[in-house]
């Protein structure tokens, strides 16, 4: 049985989401406001037009507003490149990037949290517990992972990502924690492992609709999903966790939950739905991924 479950990202002060509609969504990130395209913002915004006019800088997609990233930032007042954040006692750089983010995703808060416990509650005694972030980007994930103690391998395609990661892991005060950061493709380097016989104790995929590996190998989520699903769960330890989210793709949560156990198997506690941001002045909830996540499950055998 999964398990389905609505994921509210609820424990931010420094980040909110204060109005949305007419497929935009007015945000704050620390001392600045944004505007940006949401495809699922339905519905009419509910504060004052004034307060969207005042935004520090607005997204004005190219295609409308659609899934699509392309578009550029016009800013109305200047803004620093980047600026500090806390998630709880994480602190981190936002920024606008030319693809519409803010430099992390603040959904993804919800995972970060159940990483964390699941690292922590190791047994006494037992080795330092390995995570393993796929399409880690800004690292945020990651960081999360080392500060619960973790050896923590984080694997992106850009060695842009990845230099904004290493920036965050100073901005985070854990320039000394045990982090390897690999320029590689997901599955590339996830089937390597599985030839090395490494084992993870947690492995978080946040995979892309569409992507490139460094030397042009071309992932695309529908297709390869399954695929790279099987090789994390050749590389799981026994007793270990995953978590998988999936964006801007038509893909009902219930059926990447069965994709995942599929590949990792029944045992374990299933749980699948979608990832939510709450709204700072009424109780509209924003869902904008869909997840499936589980410990306890029963890991590849020994190498
Ligand atoms: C975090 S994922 C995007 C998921 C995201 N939440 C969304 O909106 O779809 C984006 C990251 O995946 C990386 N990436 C794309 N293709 C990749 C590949 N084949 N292997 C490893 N990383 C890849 C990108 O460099 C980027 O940092």
């Amino acid at each position: 049985m999964t398990d389905y479950s609505i994921l509210i990202a609820d424990d931010w002060t420094d980040y909110a989401v204060l109005d949305s509609g007419e497929g935009r969504k007015l945000e704050r990130a620390g001392g600045y406001t944004f505007v940006r395209p949401e495809p699922q913002a339905l519905w009419r915004p509910r504060r004052p037009a004034a307060d969207w006019d005042k935004a520090d800088a607005v997204f004005a997609p190219q295609n409308g507003g659609d899934d699509d990233d392309a578009g550029r930032w016009r800013f109305q007042r200047p803004l620093p490149e980047r600026w500090p954040l806390r998630w709880r006692d994480l602190r981190f750089l936002s920024r606008p990037t030319p693809f519409r983010h803010l430099a992390f995703f603040p959904e993804h808060a919800v995972h970060w949290r159940f990483a964390q416990t699941h690292l922590r509650a190791r047994p006494a005694g037992a080795p330092q517990a390995e995570a393993l972030n796929l399409f880690g980007y800004t690292g945020l994930a990651t960081l999360a992972c080392a500060q619960a103690g973790a050896k923590v391998t984080h694997v992106d395609a850009s060695k842009k990502a990845i230099g904004m990661a290493r920036d965050n892991q100073t901005e985070a005060g854990l320039a000394d924690a045990p982090i390897r950061w690999i320029a590689d493709d997901a599955l590339t380097f996830v089937r390597r492992e599985g030839r090395r016989g490494r084992r993870y104790d947690l492995i978080i995929l946040d995979p892309p609709k569409y992507g490139r590996g460094p030397n042009g190998e071309v992932w695309r989520l529908e297709e390869g999903l399954g695929a790279l699903l099987d090789a994390c769960a050749a590389i799981l330890a026994p007793g270990g966790a995953v978590i998988v989210t999936v964006y801007a793709v038509r893909l009902s949560a219930l059926s990447l939950a069965a994709a995942a156990r599929d590949a990792f198997g029944d045992d374990g506690a299933w749980e699948t739905g979608e990832m939510c941001l709450p709204h700072a002045h009424d109780d509209r909830l924003l869902s904008t991924a869909i997840f499936a996540r589980a410990s306890g499950l029963a890991g590849a055998s020994p190498p």
